[in-house]
């Protein structure tokens, strides 16, 4: 039996058409629109097209989108001042700035400079913090939106054997925190781990956030598995097209689990969605709603 294949996409757009309704109705209150400001570093091409999509969304689902495009070279104390004025600016409710940056900035600090309680991403220490002690206000975008699908999937994951594969900042380590306040038993598995494939054989959840194309097999994977591909690699194929694919090897997976999610169309479109979410949470918070 093939999986079935997860519609991210779908699921992404009921949450904006739920946030379209609560946005409108959080502006009625407050006589002002939840603003989102995204500030972009330098030409990446694509954090362009990521930066583009979520102004858009944005916009959709009633939200004012306010972008920032900073010089490549820009020196990291006016980034910071930037930033510093987004943070002490009443009419902006959520920040977010664009990783990765240009090698001469130091991201954490940038990251640190943001105000907690306008941070979108949730990578502030204060907010990670409270997603590990259980008490978020932001949660990162893209392990929020896989926590969705799963408790859509699943409703609860007591029981559940679940890996991560990766240990970033970004998706790894968030991603375990979420799933094990969702009551699931959690593996980080990374590049140093000795047999991922022993690992992955024993996982009813795998959560696949390793940059590499392809690289995790079907034949790695229990037949019941439901897995969350994070990957989005940029590859040639044989006819010399370039596409977009998962971590995860989606021919020979599909044939063998239970449910997947598609690259493109799976986890990309909840990420923004939930950023949304974020945005909205800390407007309410700001504006005592
Ligand atoms: N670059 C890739 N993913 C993300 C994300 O979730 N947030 C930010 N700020 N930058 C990213």
């Amino acid at each position: 039996m093939t999986a079935k294949s997860i519609d991210g996409k779908a699921f992404a757009q009921k949450i904006v058409e739920a946030l379209r309704v609560e946005v409108a109705k959080f502006h009625a209150q407050s006589g002002v629109k939840p603003a989102l400001a995204v500030i972009l570093v330098g030409e990446d091409a694509a954090s362009q097209v990521y930066v583009r999509n979520k102004g858009k969304k944005a916009v959709e689902a009633g939200f004012e989108s306010l972008e920032f495009r900073l010089d490549a070279a820009v020196s990291e104390q006016a980034l910071l001042d930037k930033i510093s004025a987004l943070n002490n600016d009443e009419a902006v409710h959520g920040i977010l700035v664009q990783l990765p940056l240009p090698e001469h900035i130091d991201s954490d600090k940038v990251l640190n400079h943001i105000a907690p309680e306008k941070d979108v991403d949730g990578f502030h220490p204060v907010n990670i913090g409270r997603l590990w002690s259980g008490n978020p206000v932001s949660i990162p975008c893209t392990p929020l939106g896989c926590s969705l699908i799963l408790k859509d999937y699943f409703g609860d994951l007591s029981g559940k054997q679940a890996v991560v594969v990766g240990r970033s900042n970004i998706v790894g380590k968030p991603m375990a925190a979420l799933l094990l306040q969702m009551n699931a038993t959690v593996c980080i598995a990374h590049s140093k781990t000795a047999d991922l494939p022993a690992l992955l054989a024993q996982a009813d959840i795998v959560v696949a956030a390793v940059g590499q194309a392809n690289f995790i097999r079907g034949e790695w994977l229990k037949a019941d598995a439901v897995v969350l591909d994070v990957g989005i690699n940029r590859i040639t194929d044989e006819d010399g097209q370039t596409k977009l694919v998962g971590d995860v090897d989606f021919i020979s997976a599909r044939e063998k689990v239970a449910a997947i999610t598609p690259v493109p169309g799976g986890i990309g479109p909840m990420t923004i969605a939930c950023l949304l979410k974020n945005t909205l949470a800390c407007a309410r918070k700001i504006q005592g709603l």
